[in-house]
């Protein structure tokens, strides 16, 4: 057994011989940043102090050599290897606030529906306990046979008494989870849930309008947000969610959100279609549409969630419209194919 020392708040937390800086806070309840956990992401970046560390095989895009020099290092890879290891990370007033995450959850898969040509909808149902989650998470899927790695997918539904967990799966060409999840996976199956993860939870009494824009299964974990946000009585000001989809067969779980704009008044949501034409309503990249429908995001909470790519770009451009950096969370669904060894 080590401890992580967090500065400059002196906070000591335990964390077991092999284990990463990563899973050692999350197992304490502490809120560190992530999104990969494979050091391909950067998102887990913070400056050690004191203390050595195995940082384990990391891209080095996520981790630039220059601030290597510097002493940072990607927590989610990284094992102390000394009695302490102080970090640069939280004030004096942060307090553990996640749910100690799970290994190994038995689940079985009790819906399997294609929603779209790309994307699948999984319902898993618990076959243990209920996983303690907040709206926003994600968890980690197997499965006994081991034909795939351990995958990320974002929780898209707000605990429940059956203990449901609501998945959403795009089919990535040549990906091994994704395929196998698409083409194998049949209703009934077992399937290992880890979790959960992530700290794209934002905070539902925002006190200002809230923005989330998501593409793709992105949608997934805005679904979750928005209506765990909406049932707790929160978003006191306008919530609205902008879904950018190719064509109209891209479009999925449109009944529900209908239903929650007719139910809650203070919640929107809109679409636009990038490949085709949309009589009805937006059309074009949310990026090239925002200028015009928020000329002036700096009061805004803002919430992006899809591939990398559409993240940067929202991200990008919401910046230039004023959006505050303390005022936007986002989740960008990255790779975790395992990094390469050339940094140790
Ligand atoms: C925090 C988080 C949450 C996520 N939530 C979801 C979700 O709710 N729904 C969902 O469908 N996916 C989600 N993802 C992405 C998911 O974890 C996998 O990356 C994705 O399913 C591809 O895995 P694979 O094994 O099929 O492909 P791999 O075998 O890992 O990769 C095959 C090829 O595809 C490329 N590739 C891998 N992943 C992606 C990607 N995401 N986008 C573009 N190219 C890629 C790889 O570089 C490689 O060339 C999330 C990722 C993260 C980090
Ligand atoms: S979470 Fe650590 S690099 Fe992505």
């Amino acid at each position: 057994m080590t401890k992580i020392v967090l500065s400059p708040s002196g906070i000591e937390v335990p964390c077991d011989k092999g284990a990463t800086v990563l899973s050692a806070l999350e197992k304490a309840g502490y809120a560190l940043p992530n999104n990969c956990r494979a050091g391909a992401c950067g998102e887990c970046k913070v400056k050690v102090l004191k203390g050595d560390f195995e940082q384990g095989f990391i891209l080095d895009m996520a981790l630039p050599a220059s601030e290597r020099e510097q002493g940072f290092g990607l927590m989610c890879m990284a094992k102390p290897t000394g009695d302490a290891l102080e970090i640069e990370w939280a004030t004096a007033d942060t307090r553990p606030k996640l749910f100690p995450p799970q290994e190994r959850m038995p689940y079985m898969v009790i819906e399997k529906t294609p929603v779209t040509d790309t994307i699948i909808k999984l319902r898993l149902r618990t076959l243990s306990d209920s996983l303690k989650f907040w709206p926003g998470q994600y968890v980690t899927l197997t499965h006994e046979s081991g034909d795939f790695e351990e995958r990320c997918y974002s929780l898209a539904n707000i605990p429940n008494r059956e203990g449901d967990l609501l998945l959403f799966v795009t089919k990535v060409e040549g990906g091994q989870a994704s395929t196998w999840l698409h083409e194998e996976l049949s209703e009934g199956e077992r399937l290992y849930v880890n979790g959960p993860y992530g700290t794209f939870i934002g905070d539902p009494q925002a006190k200002t309008p809230v923005l989330c824009l998501a593409s793709g299964s992105g949608l997934a974990p805005i679904l979750s947000l928005t209506s765990g946000a909406l049932y707790r009585g929160g978003f006191s000001y306008s919530a609205t969610v902008l879904f950018s989809a190719r064509t109209k067969s891209d479009l999925f779980e449109m009944g529900y959100f209908k239903y929650l704009s007719q139910k809650f008044r203070n919640f929107k949501f809109r679409y636009t279609l990038t490949r085709e034409a949309n009589p009805e309503g937006l059309e074009g990249r949310i990026p090239a549409l925002l200028p015009q429908l928020y000329p002036d995001l700096s009061e805004t909470s803002i919430y992006i969630a899809g591939s990398q790519a559409f993240v940067d770009d929202c991200l990008e451009q919401v910046k230039k419209l004023g959006a505050k950096d303390e005022l936007i969370h986002k989740e960008g669904f990255v790779s975790q194919i395992p990094a390469q060894p050339a940094a140790t």
